[in-house]
């Protein structure tokens, strides 16, 4: 097991991937759209609320578990979907089904995976395990995929809608991140200078490639034939009847990725989605997009608990995770703290960084004065008023 002793939040993680990750594949997890003003935005956003604690209470006995479609989770928090993952790391996308199966929390394995979503399901038996859905423009593909969840036992589809069109990243492109990596003489000299991860992911074994679409596209499966496809198919008309087709054909939990407008909310519930997940895809497509955590108390109230409200996009640290709870969500999800923290050591990595999650809200809780996630409420926090216009349910 590597030696995480001085391995301590997710930034250390973060220093690990950027030491074992060549450059442009670094920033390609890290960074956000455009001016990456978004990406900046959904951290600072937590800094703008801050805790009122009770601190005459007793915390002898702590309880972080919560429930989540008749189910526990060992903690509020669970992973993001992320594509191609096994770029990072070799067979990464089942190291991390893994670890999170043995942290006791769901992982959501992306269309864009690099193992397929069967030898997922059966490399981490007993796991939570939900499937992102990115819809593609041929129909016959999406009915396979969601099929083919069902048919592999995944407990929940999250069908993504904050991709419809194609982000702008600036890095990716200076870096020449396209279908590849472009063979510049800079991508060449980052490449060798992490002879680690290039025989790791590059030599020693296939290039990982969109596996989930093997099978359901004719013609090659290259490499680049699949990530051409991923890149050339998807559908920018989804809407309500669309969802609306989704919720008839998958008879498991349904929920929404990418909501940050109540009226999407409202839709959802309309169509008899299971739960909602507000997110600006981590800042990375609509620059400009408000944080998940600014709009989360609107939302809640919208919702109403009607369906469980959970979100992503900047969590690094448990105090965040408190936050969004105090404010309502049910649960978070991870996206590049997971992905840092396999590049950084594979499952030992993942498990550590779950682990260091899990007792950074145990600790919080605890200053808190909460024995359980459910005493936490908003009067428990202070928001910022410094803003005009803020007040008590705006961050
Ligand atoms: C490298 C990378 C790949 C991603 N791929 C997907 C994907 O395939 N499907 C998806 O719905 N979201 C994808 N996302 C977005 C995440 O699911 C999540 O919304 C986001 O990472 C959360 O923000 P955070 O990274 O600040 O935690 C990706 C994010 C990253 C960093």
């Amino acid at each position: 097991m590597a030696d995480f002793s001085q391995v301590h939040n997710v930034d250390d993680f973060k220093r690990l991937a950027r030491g074992y990750l060549p450059r442009p594949i670094f920033d390609w997890i890290e960074g956000g759209a455009e001016d990456e003003v978004s990406l900046a935005n959904n951290r600072q956003a937590f800094e703008r609320v801050r805790f009122k604690p009770r601190t005459i209470v007793d915390v002898t006995r702590r309880d972080q578990t919560v429930e989540l479609f008749g189910r526990r989770m060992a903690s509020p928090f669970c992973i993001a979907p992320m594509g191609n993952l096994s770029l990072f790391w070799p067979n990464a996308e089942e190291e991390i089904a893994q670890a999170a199966v043995a942290a006791g929390i769901p992982f959501v394995l992306s269309t864009a995976s690099a193992v397929s979503m069967e030898k997922v399901a059966e490399s981490a038996p007993g796991g939570r395990l939900w499937f992102q859905l990115y819809v593609f423009k041929d129909q016959k593909v999406n009915r396979s995929l969601v099929d083919r969840a069902a048919q592999a036992g995944y407990e929940a589809l999250m069908v993504t809608t904050d991709t419809h069109m194609f982000p702008k990243r600036e890095r990716d492109r200076r870096n020449g991140i396209g279908l590849n990596l472009k063979k510049t003489p800079a991508n060449i000299a980052a490449v060798m200078a992490r002879p680690k991860w290039l025989w790791d992911v590059v030599l020693s074994r296939p290039m990982p490639k969109l596996a989930n679409l093997e099978s359901e596209v004719s013609g090659p499966t290259t490499y680049e034939a699949l990530a051409n496809y991923f890149l050339t198919q998807r559908y920018n008309g989804f809407d309500l009847e669309d969802l609306k087709r989704l919720r008839d054909q998958w008879k498991g939990k349904l929920m929404v990725k990418g909501i940050l407008n109540v009226e999407d909310a409202y839709r959802a519930i309309e169509v008899g989605c299971d739960g909602i997940i507000l997110s600006n895809h981590g800042g990375r497509n609509l620059e400009g997009s408000a944080a998940p955590f600014e709009v989360l108390p609107e939302i809640v109230d919208g919702v109403g608990g009607r369906i469980p409200v959970l979100l992503d996009s900047g969590f690094r640290r448990g105090s965040d995770i408190v936050k969004a709870l105090a404010i309502g969500a049910k649960a978070v999800m991870l996206g590049r703290p997971a992905a840092y923290a396999v590049a950084g050591g594979g499952k030992d990595g993942v498990a550590h960084m779950l682990a260091t999650m899990k007792d950074e809200v145990d600790r919080v809780q605890g200053y808190m004065g909460c024995q359980t996630l459910s005493e936490l409420g908003r009067d428990l926090l202070l928001f910022d008023r410094q803003r005009p216009g803020a007040n008590t349910t705006t961050i």
